[in-house]
C-alpha cells in the first residue's frame, strides 16, 4: 500500500514580493522541500500569462505559488494548470454556495461570467537527474472592488459578487487543501480525474469559440490538457488560449 503523505510544509510568507512565482523559483534553487508554498501579500512585479503583469495590491487579495517536484516529463504538465483550476473553483464555490464557478480553458477561473482569478505556471529543471519543479502561481481576486480602466469589464472578485468581505485567511486555508488535494491526484494518477471533473467546471462546453485563429466547437479537452475544437475540417487540438466565445450564428 502507498504511504500516506505527509502535511505539507508551513507557507513561507511576504509581506511584499516582487513575485511569488520568482520567489518559488529561487526556492527551488536553493533546494526546498516539495508542496513548499510561497505567499504574498503584495506584489511588485506580478505576471500573469502571455507576459502581461497581474495587479497585486496589498490588503485584498491572494497571491501564491505552490512548488511541486516531479519525474513527469515537462511535456505531461500541462494539466497541472487546469488542476490548480478545479482547486480554485471548489474553494469559491465552497465559500459562495450560491454560485457556480467556471473553468475558462486553460488557466482563468470566472464568476458571475467575470475573471475572479488566473494561473501561471512554470517550471524550472534541475540541474542534476530528471526531476523538474512545476511552479503554480495563483492570483484570486478575494475583497477587490476596485479596478483599472482595462479590467473594469472583465473582472471580479469574490467581495463584488457576494456583497460581504471575505476573510483571505479562510479562503487561503481552503485554498491550500484543495489545490495540495489536486495536485497530488494529477501528479499520482495522471490527468483522467482532472480531465473527468472538468466537464462540471469547463465554460463553453458545446459553444462555438475561436481560440487563436482557429473556430470550432468547444468540445473539452484532451488528456494532455489541450483544447478539443470541432472545426469544419474535422476535429482539432489547440495547445494554447485564449479561449474567445462567439455569438450563435442563425
Ligand atoms: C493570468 O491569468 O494571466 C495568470 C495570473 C497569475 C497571477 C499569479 S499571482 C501569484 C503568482 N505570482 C505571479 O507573479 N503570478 C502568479
Amino acid at each position: 500500500m502507498e504511504e500516506p503523505r505527509s502535511n505539507p510544509p508551513s507557507p513561507i510568507r511576504f509581506t511584499r514580493i516582487d513575485s511569488t512565482n520568482d520567489e518559488a523559483k529561487r526556492a527551488v534553487l536553493r533546494g526546498c522541500e516539495d508542496r513548499l508554498t510561497i505567499v504574498a501579500d503584495c506584489q511588485t512585479s506580478g505576471r500573469g500569462s502571455h507576459g502581461r503583469p497581474w495587479s497585486s495590491p496589498p490588503g485584498e487579495d491572494l497571491y501564491l505559488s505552490v512548488i511541486r517536484h516531479t519525474t513527469r516529463p515537462v511535456r505531461e504538465l500541462p494539466p497541472i494548470t487546469l488542476a490548480a483550476g478545479l482547486a480554485v473553483a471548489d474553494t469559491v464555490a465552497d465559500h459562495l454556495p450560491d454560485q457556480v464557478p467556471g473553468i475558462k480553458w486553460p488557466n482563468d477561473i470566472l464568476l458571475a461570467g467575470q475573471k475572479c482569478a488566473g494561473i501561471l505556471t512554470e517550471t524550472v529543471s534541475h540541474s542534476t537527474g530528471t526531476t523538474v519543479s512545476a511552479i503554480v502561481g495563483i492570483g484570486l481576486n478575494v475583497n477587490r472592488t476596485e479596478w483599472s480602466q482595462d479590467l473594469s469589464t472583465t473582472a471580479t472578485s469574490m467581495k463584488m459578487v457576494a456583497g460581504v468581505d471575505l476573510d483571505r485567511e479562510e479562503v487561503l486555508s481552503t485554498l491550500l487543501v484543495h489545490v495540495h488535494r489536486w495536485l497530488d491526484r494529477f501528479l499520482d494518477e495522471g490527468p483522467g480525474p482532472i480531465v473527468t471533473a472538468l466537464e462540471r467546471r469547463l465554460c463553453f462546453l458545446g459553444d462555438p469559440v475561436r481560440i487563436g485563429s482557429v473556430d470550432g466547437t468547444f468540445l473539452g479537452v484532451t488528456s494532455t490538457g489541450a483544447a478539443r475544437l470541432q472545426t469544419r475540417d474535422g476535429e482539432k487540438e489547440i495547445v494554447s488560449g485564449p479561449i474567445v466565445p462567439r455569438s450563435h450564428r442563425h
